[in-house]
């Protein structure tokens, strides 16, 4: 029987672009080109977090779609065996990761999406900040890919893409790439550090070195009071030592959110860990992967060794940084 035509809660605009996952970028460009007579558009190398600062894991050929000058298609490669787009095409193998659609405003129409239950790769929508560029993926059970919602704008034509939102975006893949046995899903964040129980209290609860740990990197006191400013206001913070813990609580318009760092002993120096088994099962694995490195960063900065500090949990936790910075609420 045919579908019959109902009223979508959205109005999508025009097609923008669409993403292979491959293994070969090159290659599959080039039969792209030299058979189906694509056009060559520009190479971006993207640096998406496996790699140190300067140095890329993703190679995108973007190629003019025939007959147009505005829509293209990328072929992307993770160039590292640790690059998000090497494990998904390891897991999934090749073919059409995503595709993007235009949107006028991306907020409003993932607000109306939300509210039919649609869900997405990330919470947040990203936006990078030089262009104002905004991306989101809804997830992939939908439809076996991704559908791209994109908001562009004066300073950003299409067929662009800046690299910020493409390693954001390529980051919030990582939830697909959970490998159900892997030992770690139930386990709770934590690090071991080699120092004393004072020592690493000492750091976990002073807010001036929230920022060279963690995501929050904004952080001040206000007539005697902590808060952390965001991008639309700030955030009561407010820091609880305990011989064994350190708790932060945001608060913002009678809403409370706490997460507990517990601390133990063990043989010559602690483990900091967190538990996480209260929250919601969307958030864990991402939470997972932040909190471990914010606890590696932790155990560096404690051991005085900061340049043990690997580029990429820097960057993982700059770009929580940015998201942390745009969220509305807590
Ligand atoms: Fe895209």
């Amino acid at each position: 029987m045919a579908l019959s035509m109902q009223n979508s809660p959205i109005e999508l605009g025009e097609f923008d672009h669409y993403t292979l996952i491959v293994d070969d970028a090159r290659a599959v460009a080039e039969f792209h080109v030299n058979v189906l007579g694509f056009r060559p558009a520009r190479v971006q190398m993207v640096n998406a977090g496996s790699v140190p600062e300067g140095e890329y894991d993703m190679l995108n050929h973007i190629l003019w779609l025939p007959g147009s000058d505005e829509k293209v298609m990328v072929v992307t490669e993770g160039l590292t065996e640790d690059s998000i787009f090497h494990r998904y095409w390891w897991r999934f193998g090749p073919g059409v990761h995503h595709v993007a659609y235009t949107v006028e405003n991306i907020d409003d129409t993932l607000e109306k999406l939300r509210e039919h239950g649609v869900e997405t790769t990330s919470e947040e929508i990203l936006q990078d900040p030089v262009s104002g560029l905004k991306q989101i993926f809804l997830a992939k059970k939908y439809c076996g890919y991704f559908v791209e919602l994109i908001e562009r704008n004066e300073n950003i034509d299409a067929g662009e893409f800046v690299e910020d939102n493409m390693s954001a975006l390529a980051n919030t893949m990582q939830d697909y790439l959970k490998d159900s046995n892997s030992e770690s899903d139930d386990n709770n964040p934590s690090v071991f550090i080699a120092e004393s129980v004072e020592k690493v209290l000492k750091v976990m609860a002073d807010p001036s070195m929230l920022p060279k740990w963690t995501g929050h990197k904004l952080v001040r006191k206000i007539d005697g009071k902590l808060v952390e400013s965001r991008m639309y206001g700030d955030i009561d913070l407010k820091i609880e030592s305990e011989p064994d813990g350190v708790c932060y609580t945001w608060s913002f318009e009678g809403f409370e959110k706490t997460i507990r760092m517990d601390i133990s002993t063990e043989h010559d120096g602690v483990i900091v860990s967190t538990d996480l088994s209260n929250v919601a099962d969307n958030d864990k694995e991402k939470l997972h992967k932040i909190i471990s490195t914010e606890l590696n960063v932790l155990a560096a900065l404690v051991e005085g060794a900061p340049d043990k500090i690997s580029e990429s949990d820097s960057e993982i936790i700059n770009q929580w940084h940015l998201e942390i910075h745009q969220r509305k609420g807590l």
